[in-house]
């Protein structure tokens, strides 16, 4: 039997690496995504083999990632919660499907992972699989009876490493956990699960690896300019970039500004709240300027149908249903809202604020002289026919204030 599992390099899934060859007398593959993280990915090869697996894989997915995960997500103005950008969310579907090539082109049966049992993580993963292929079974050891029993805290586990000859990190562990990608870091559990716990507080500034807090980033404020094409960041201060080179170019700027912090209480799709900071900086730049793009080149009714679908799509992505035929039905209605949505935003970044500082589009709807309140050489706009639309408009509210004073209408 062969199992992929979903490898760090860190002490829980080389534990779980070690316990699944055991347990199942089978040969593990390793498979760690270089999804920007900037881990420690130099090394994990080695200490992979050393820990037991069979096969390593480090794909670098940054590109994929970029361009078919962040940027359609993009798109659609995904926001959970009014909040949270979906930094994590939207890296699980990712790993879950090279995971799946990787177990069908090594003939396994089964995935692993070491996300708990108490997270979102778990369920995206495990639905990805699902969507993609349905006969890979998964194991999720934090959820086995026999696994947890065996590790109830992090002592057992560095115990057994040494015993197996685990190299386990000297360097001391976080109060909290952290996932990183190249949209965001999450910071969860530990001190954080305390909501009243001030993680923007001067004593807790080296938490933060992506961003300067606000008070501490340049006094000169920076301008930028982000082109736009069908929707998509295609050039940076008149330079054209990829997808990746968009998002970290904009990580830099948005960093040493002080922009992108989110400290919030989600709800979690298995039912609890959760305390989570995030750093978004490239992402938050990317989500402001986009919404302004479309602001003087998306018509009315389609915005309006597309933010209608906002709620609905952010949950999808948060709930692990990238790969569910709804979220990839809005998808395609996304798309097709972002067909005109081109042109230039400009942008002020000045201590954790993004400011408008102007916007212009070859395609833009915007007509100064249709809304000038000079006079309008277009003729396009008669004022009179206001009178009118406004009358047929207020009939049902005179009906219905008038049955609320049971008078007669006039
Ligand atoms: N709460 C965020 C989410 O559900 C972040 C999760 C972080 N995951 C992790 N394994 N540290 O998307
Ligand atoms: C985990 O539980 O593994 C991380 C947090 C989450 O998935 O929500």
């Amino acid at each position: 039997e062969k199992i992929v599992l979903a490898y760090s390099g860190g002490l829980d899934t080389s534990v779980i690496l070690k316990w699944l060859k055991e347990t199942y007398d089978a040969e593990i593959i390793a498979f760690t995504a270089d999804i920007g993280q900037k881990e420690e990915l130099d090394g994990l090869e080695a200490k992979a083999l050393a820990t037991g697996a069979s096969k390593v894989y480090i794909d670098d997915l940054r590109a994929e990632f970029a361009q078919d995960f962040i940027y359609p997500m993009f798109q659609a103005g995904a926001l959970y919660e009014g909040q949270y950008l979906l930094g994590t969310s939207i890296a699980r579907p990712l790993i879950a499907k090279r995971m799946v090539d990787i177990a069908i082109a090594e003939g396994a049966t089964a995935i692993a992972h070491g996300a708990t049992g108490k997270g979102n993580d778990q369920v995206r993963f495990e639905l990805g699989v699902a969507g993609l292929a349905p006969n890979i079974k998964v194991i999720a050891p934090w959820r086995l009876e026999e696994f947890r029993s065996q590790f109830p805290g992090r002592a057992e586990m560095i115990a057994y490493a040494e015993a197996n000859g685990i190299p386990v990190q000297a360097s001391a562990a976080k109060p909290y956990s952290m996932d990183r990608n190249l949209l965001h870091i999450s910071y969860e559990s530990g001190v954080l699960e305390d909501p009243w716990f001030d993680a923007s507080a001067p004593e807790n500034k080296e938490m933060f690896l992506l961003t300067n807090a606000p008070e501490d980033a340049p006094d000169e404020a920076e301008y930028i300019e982000l082109e736009f094409l069908k929707g998509d960041c295609v050039a940076l201060n008149g330079e054209p970039q990829t997808p990746l080179q968009v998002m970290e170019k904009l990580n830099e700027l948005g960093g040493k500004h002080g922009i992108g912090r989110v400290d919030m209480v989600e709800n979690r799709f298995v039912g609890m709240k959760s305390r989570g900071v995030y750093e978004t900086p490239g992402g938050t730049i990317l989500f402001t300027a986009h919404r302004k793009m479309e602001s003087i080149t998306m018509d009315r009714e389609v915005m309006n149908v597309r933010d209608s679908l906002i709620t609905r799509y952010s949950t999808l992505v948060y709930n692990g249903f990238w790969f569910a035929p709804e979220r990839k039905a809005i998808q395609a209605l996304v798309a097709e809202s972002q067909q005109n949505v081109t042109g230039t935003v400009r942008l002020k970044l000045y201590k954790g604020n993004i400011i408008a500082a102007g916007v212009k589009s070859p395609v833009s709807l915007y007509n100064p002289n249709i809304a000038t309140m000079e006079a309008d050489p277009t003729q396009a706009y008669d004022q009179g026919d206001a009178t009118g639309f406004i009358r047929l408009n207020a009939l049902r509210l005179k009906v219905s204030a008038g049955v609320a004073e049971s008078t007669e209408l006039p």
